[in-house]
């Protein structure tokens, strides 16, 4: 049996259901659905979460449900959540949701139950952070430590980054908190500028404990340290790590207790519930990050138990298909109205673009009759508003598009935020309505562009845990009819293997537009 999702007999009936619907408006299917509105929306404690503006029909999301059902996601579900070795080309369970599962429930990975050693690794994290929290943890020459900084890159910085951003304001914090990821000596030079070096405490996350990036930046904070602290210091209270890799962190000169675990079950960009996110635990307090796992874990609930017809993460997955591979829409555009979530859209970029950006499938086939993930992208509103909406309104492509809006001010400025949200839901209603007789041609608005709407009644911890695990789930499903391994990243490994060769000066390799550039580089350094 091919597991191709072409040869799905739902595949060629939605192929046949878009060309019904070409040349129809979206706002029609309201006249002839008449509860479109009820039908396509899901409706819980957290959020409502609308797509009555997409270009569906009843017809094509029955369809839709068949086809997930065809390409035997019930099975594929039960092996992620059961920790069987989905992550085939490296022979690794997926167990992103273990994370957050509370210490009752037993998850067996080779053999053995890995849920005491998720909560012993919690145990820990909330012991360092009442420490640092009491003004307890104390640096080489004594002083409190009251500054942290993060280092890691991809999904070992995206995470935490966005979280911290997304909560910042909302909790209160003793400590003070930054971000380095970029190889760029600027970053780190400019976060070390504004730290106490007797007072600070690196973060470094890294799950090989090999990424070049987070080395040298490491090494770089090693260094000031070093020459910062009297001589002779101790330096050892000032690092501690999240990393899979024990022997190349002690290598570097951790102390053993001052190593927190990634596990080779869990995905860099899925990660930030393990260790991963020591540094939100420790700004925060551990039961802020707690409660960012019991939102998870509420969102991991709802994807296991709702039916399909009303579970959120499927029909985001199965519309994004539909987007993608009917519609032949190449872009998805992430939108959310709060300040707070703006690095949002970057988090899911990766999340989903490192995911499923692939075209060689489960079985080794490469992939030449179908689409796999779009390009994602996005900004907060109202920023975006003013930039690229005008090619999402009169643009010669539709881009779709997911609205996040949260109902209860945060801000203490209800006047910014009624303004907030209601250009929000102005946005959704130009794309689905447009403007279709101007009085001059350049103010025609095709509108018929297909958006969700995620409306959020608050956003604190847990709601923020709830969102992202519908991502995470959103990119599993789609993977699971896409025939394709989200779970691995071969994709970026070349350029760094290149990047390696040529900053060595091995120019064997290379093509020769490259060598011309080098050869430039090296007569302006001079
Ligand atoms: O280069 C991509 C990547 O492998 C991501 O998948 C990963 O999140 C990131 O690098 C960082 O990796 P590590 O945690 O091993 O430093």
């Amino acid at each position: 049996m091919s597991n191709n999702p072409t040869t799905l007999p739902s595949w060629k009936k939605l192929l046949s259901l878009a060309e019904t619907i070409q040349g129809k408006r979206t706002l029609s299917f309201f006249e002839t659905e008449k509860d479109r509105t009820s039908n396509m929306s899901v409706h819980n404690d957290t959020l409502l979460y609308d797509y009555s503006k997409q270009r569906v029909t009843a017809e094509i999301t029955e369809n839709l449900f068949s086809l997930l059902n065809e390409s035997g996601f019930e099975e594929k579900k039960k092996s992620l959540f059961s920790g069987e070795k989905i992550n085939i080309t490296e022979n690794a369970s997926v167990l992103h949701t273990a994370l957050r599962n509370p210490k009752k429930e037993k998850i067996i990975v080779d053999g053995e139950n890995i849920l005491p050693h998720i909560h012993d690794a919690l145990q820990r994290m909330e012991t360092l952070s009442k420490k640092i929290h009491a003004g307890e943890l104390k640096g080489a020459t004594g002083e409190a430590i009251n500054t942290i900084v993060s280092i890691g890159i991809g999904g070992s910085d995206l995470g935490p980054r966005m979280v911290f951003q997304a909560l910042n304001q909302k909790y209160k914090s003793p400590i003070t908190t930054h971000f380095v990821s970029n190889i760029d000596g600027e970053d780190i030079q400019s976060t070390l500028k504004q730290c106490d070096p007797q007072k600070t405490l690196f973060v470094i996350i890294s799950k090989s404990f090999k990424t070049q990036e987070t080395l040298t930046n490491a090494q770089t904070a090693r260094d000031w340290i070093i020459n910062s602290l009297p001589e002779n210091a101790d330096i050892a209270p000032h690092f501690v790590t999240a990393s899979g890799n024990r022997e190349a962190a002690m290598q570097f000169g951790l102390s053993e207790d001052n190593i927190y675990p990634m596990w080779e079950w869990v995905t860099g960009r899925f990660s930030l519930w393990s260790a991963a996110g020591l540094s939100l635990s420790l700004h925060f307090g551990y039961e802020v990050f707690h409660v960012l796992l019991d939102g998870a874990y509420n969102a991991d609930q709802h994807f296991l138990n709702e039916p399909n017809e009303k579970n959120i993460p499927v029909i985001m997955a199965l519309l994004g298909i539909w987007n993608r591979n009917f519609l032949q829409y190449p872009h998805t555009a992430l939108l959310p109205y709060r300040e707070k979530l703006k690095y949002m859209p970057s988090y899911i970029q990766q999340l989903e673009m490192e995911s499923n950006g692939k075209n060689i499938d489960k079985d080794g086939n490469h992939i030449t009759n179908y689409d796999t993930a779009p390009i994602t992208f996005g900004e907060i509103g109202t920023n975006g508003q003013h930039s690229f909406y005008q090619l999402l309104h009169q643009g010669t492509i539709k881009v779709p598009c997911d609205f996040i809006g949260v109902i209860k001010d945060d801000s203490g400025l209800q006047n910014h935020h009624n303004l907030l949200l209601s250009n929000m839901l102005a946005q959704g209603q130009a794309m689905l309505q447009g403007r279709l007789n101007p009085q001059e041609p350049h103010l025609y608005f095709d509108g018929n562009a297909p958006s969700s709407t995620f409306l959020f009644t608050k956003m604190d911890a847990h709601d923020l845990g709830y969102l992202i695990a519908l991502f995470e789930h959103k990119t599993f499903v789609q993977g699971a009819i896409w025939n394709i391994n989200s779970f691995d990243q071969y994709g970026v490994e070349l350029g760094k293997e290149l990047a390696h060769k040529l900053e060595s000066n091995d120019l064997s390799d290379a093509d020769p537009s490259t060598k011309a550039l080098i050869s430039h580089i090296h007569k302006a350094e001079k």
